[in-house]
This record gives structure tokens, sequence and C-alpha cells, in this order.
């Protein structure tokens, strides 16, 4: 999923001249890369699952969901979004899927 990654780049300098959405991390999409989320996901757009600022305006004010989605992206699970289901990603380890968690649940509206 690098070529993603490259495009999101582009999209983040061409944010220095334009009033775009608000950058993103680069360093968090390296290890949402990593951690094999980005076959999924993407920041602005659904893919399969749903785009991550979407899922952050869904739970904005909501911090008590933080731990039971760091729950449900580890042993996997669906009925939220519609009717795909996501996967276990048990491999991507508790500890990078609470700090992607922490970071989704943080991106500021577009
Ligand atoms: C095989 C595809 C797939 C992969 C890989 C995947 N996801 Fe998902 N993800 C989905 C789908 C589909 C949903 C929607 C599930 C639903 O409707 O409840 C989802 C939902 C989510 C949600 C919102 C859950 C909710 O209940 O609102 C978060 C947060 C999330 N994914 C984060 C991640 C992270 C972080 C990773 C990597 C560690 C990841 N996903 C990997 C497909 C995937």
């Amino acid at each position: 999923m690098k070529s993603r990654i490259l495009l999101l780049s582009a999209t983040m300098f061409s944010q220095v001249a334009f009033a775009g959405p608000t950058p993103v991390d680069p360093a968090m999409l390296e290890l949402a890369d990593q951690s094999r989320c980005l076959v999924c996901h993407d920041v602005e757009i659904k893919v399969r699952g749903p785009a991550w600022r979407d899922v952050a305006k869904r739970y904005r004010g909501k911090p008590e969901v933080e731990e039971i989605l760091v729950e449900k992206v580890y042993q996997g699970g669906g009925g939220v979004w519609g009717d795909d289901y996501m996967s276990s990603n048990k491999r991507a380890g508790m500890d990078n899927i609470r700090i992607l968690v922490k970071w989704i649940l943080a991106l500021p509206d577009s």
C-alpha cells in the first residue's frame, strides 16, 4: 500500500498552498501500513472499512469507546458500518492497535 501513502504525502504537500483536509501524521500512516490496516482503510475515503475521519466524527466526545474499539480491531468484528466484517488484526499487536485507535479517534474533521 505504498502507493496510497505516496498519494497522501502528495496531498499533504499541496496543503501548504491550499486549505484542504488537515494533514495527517506520516509516522502514524507508516505504522498503519506496517500493521496492514491500509489494505482496508484510508484516512479520507471508505475502502472496505470506513474512512478514519468518519470514525473519529462518529465517536467524538465518547472517550469510553476507545478500549472497545481497541478490542474490536484486535479481535475483528462488524455490524456498525454496514454488512462488511473486519477480520482480526492480532498480528499488529495490542500496543500498536492502541496507538492507532487513539490517533484515529483524535483525527480532526477534514
Ligand atoms: C480486512 C479488512 C480490514 C482490515 C485489515 C482492517 N480493518 Fe478496520 N474495519 C474494516 C471493516 C469492514 C470495518 C467496519 C466494521 C463494522 O461495520 O463494524 C472496520 C472498522 C474499523 C474501525 C471502527 C470500528 C467501529 O466499531 O466503529 C476502526 C477504528 C478500525 N477499523 C481500525 C482498524 C485498524 C487500526 C486496523 C489495522 C490494525 C484495521 N482497522 C484493519 C476492515 C478492516
